[in-house]
């Protein structure tokens, strides 16, 4: 393998309880944007929110790698019997690259292997990045005032065929 292929070497898992670190980390680098279009708001206490996702053992907190470098996360908290609620952040540098692309298709699949049957996702109208990626994985997007819904009904989106 060449050299720059190994360099931009993009892995996905699933992280564990004893790596919360490393997600506060990430959310501690984010600018206030990031931190803006992920949470719809000026949040802070990253610690606490990912204490408790990890708190329950049916959410699933996945994460995509670059040189063991944890660039982007993504968390499916259990609402309901095959229903979970989505939320991504990519670290500011490596946006626009395809990273969050990537990660959705990974979950995803995932989350479909593991029973899911509906997913649901959260933003505000402006945010057009995650709009545009919605739309790409079939999403219904439903926009009221300052908060836009979307829906994915993993039963109808082949998610392995995004993941090539
Ligand atoms: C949203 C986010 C996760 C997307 O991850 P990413 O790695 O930057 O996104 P990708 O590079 O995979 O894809 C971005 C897509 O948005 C599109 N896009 C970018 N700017 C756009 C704009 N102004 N209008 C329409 N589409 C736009 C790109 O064209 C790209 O689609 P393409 O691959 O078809 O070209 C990332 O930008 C992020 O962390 N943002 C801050 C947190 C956030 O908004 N989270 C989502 C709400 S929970």
């Amino acid at each position: 393998m060449s050299i720059a292929k190994s360099l931009t070497k993009l892995e996905f898992r699933e992280l564990k309880n004893n790596e919360s670190k490393l997600v506060i980390e990430l959310y501690n680098s984010l600018s206030n944007e990031s931190i803006y279009h992920r949470f719809r708001g000026f949040f802070r206490d990253f610690e606490r929110y990912i204490t408790s996702i990890f708190s329950d053992p049916r959410n699933v907190i996945y994460g995509a790698f670059i040189n063991n470098e944890l660039v982007g996360v993504l968390e499916a908290v259990y609402l309901s019997d095959g229903c979970y609620e989505i939320a991504i952040v990519v670290k500011d540098n490596y946006q626009g690259k395809g990273i969050g692309t990537r990660l959705i298709a990974f979950a995803m699949s995932d989350l479909k292997r593991r029973g899911a049957k509906t997913l649901v996702a959260h933003t505000t109208p402006d945010n057009y990045r995650i709009l545009a990626i919605s739309r790409k994985f079939h999403g219904t997007v439903k926009c009221m005032y300052e908060e836009c819904t979307t829906v994915f009904n993993l039963q109808s989106i082949n998610v392995d065929q995004l993941l090539n």
